[in-house]
């Protein structure tokens, strides 16, 4: 049986940090109530010259850097985004250019917060199924720049960074022992359009827009989407909580984080937590925080990761992965 391995993974950040201390002086609000309701402490925010293709591009380079690889080796390019450089081509059209490939495919990814999970799930589906032998997966955003600077309900939430994974095939015996994604699970919802959206886009107002959201309403239903698809992925492979090695969840708010963790039953040691260096970066938290957790050695060879997400759309996810 055919399995998506882990090969190698990256991650790449904007120069600029911008603290709490700092977003007092933008909008009335305190490090105090910014950590006290999400975790935060500081996030990035991209420059000039720093855009949801470069950030994307400094991860596929440190991936493939880690990997031994060469944009040669690749045959397939995900970039899961909701701020791409333009409405088209896709950002993973940019990305393939700047890393210089000239074959295979690539494309973007849209599901928000979960479109990392989303396109660890297609890349799998696509290697599975023949359609790929080794593909790169990015999740990269640049919220700054949809954010209403003016709203201090949004503006202090979010930040800027990319992060990537080299998935690639190999043979395993079919077992929960193999290497590579074991399960995906994936949700949506659309009667939760209006609960967190943009109030622009190409077709509608012929602008970018900017994020708007029911931040009471959006946490209401994240710890239960979120521990669902969790149990899904136990159940359809005979996992349990006890069998995770770490949860690496997207990184929105630590009492959502907090609140999942505690439902499941899966000590915080085994949580990875960056929302307080990144802030929400949504489809590019999951590979930040598996960037760090991998680099700094907690997240070895062998050990059993669940990835989860829920965000716009309502989307939401998760994905077993042997790293
Ligand atoms: N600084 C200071 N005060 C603020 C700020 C701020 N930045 N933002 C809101 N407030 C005020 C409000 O105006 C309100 O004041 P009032 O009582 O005088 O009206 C008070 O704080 C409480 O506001 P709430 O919205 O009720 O605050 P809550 O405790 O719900 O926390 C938060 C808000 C952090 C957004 C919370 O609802 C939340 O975490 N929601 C989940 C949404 C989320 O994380 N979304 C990320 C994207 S989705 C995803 O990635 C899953």
């Amino acid at each position: 049986m055919i399995r998506s391995v882990v090969r190698g993974f990256g991650a790449a950040l904007p120069k600029r940090v911008m603290t709490n201390k700092e977003m007092e002086s933008k909008v009335d609000t305190s490090d105090e109530w910014i950590v006290q309701r999400t975790g935060i402490r500081q996030r990035y925010i991209a420059g000039e010259g720093e855009t949801t293709a470069t950030l994307g591009e400094g991860a596929a380079r440190a991936a493939l850097e880690r990997a031994g690889l060469t944009a040669d080796d690749l045959d397939l390019i995900i970039v899961a985004t909701s701020t791409p450089d333009n409405t088209f081509p896709a950002t993973a059209v940019n990305i393939q250019n700047r890393l210089g490939m000239r074959h295979g495919a690539a494309f973007d990814l849209q599901a928000v917060c979960s479109g990392f999970v989303y396109a660890v799930a297609t890349a799998d589906a696509y290697i599975r199924g023949g359609l790929a032998k080794r593909a790169l997966v990015i999740g990269s955003e640049t919220f700054s720049r949809i954010l209403d600077w003016s709203d201090r309900t949004t503006c202090v939430l979010f930040g800027d960074g990319a992060g990537a994974l080299i998935l690639e095939a190999r043979e395993g015996e079919g077992t929960n022992s193999d290497r590579g994604v074991l399960t995906a699970q994936l949700r949506s919802d659309g009667i939760h359009g209006d609960k967190l959206y943009v109030d622009g886009g190409p077709s509608t107002t012929g602008t970018v827009g900017h994020l708007r959201m029911e931040g009471r309403e959006v946490f209401k239903h994240a710890v239960g989407m979120i521990t669902d698809v969790i149990e899904a992925a136990f159940d359809a492979t005979g996992t349990r909580a006890d069998d995770v090695d770490w949860l690496v969840p997207h990184q929105a708010n630590r009492r959502i984080i907090d609140g999942s963790a505690k439902k499941l039953g899966i000590p915080l040691e085994k949580v990875v937590v960056t929302v307080d260096i990144h802030g929400n970066t949504s489809a590019a938290s999951i590979p930040l925080a598996l960037n760090t957790a991998a680099g700094d050695g907690r997240i070895k060879k062998g050990d059993l990761v669940m990835l989860e997400a829920m965000g716009g759309g309502f989307t939401w996810g998760s994905v077993l992965i042997r790293w």
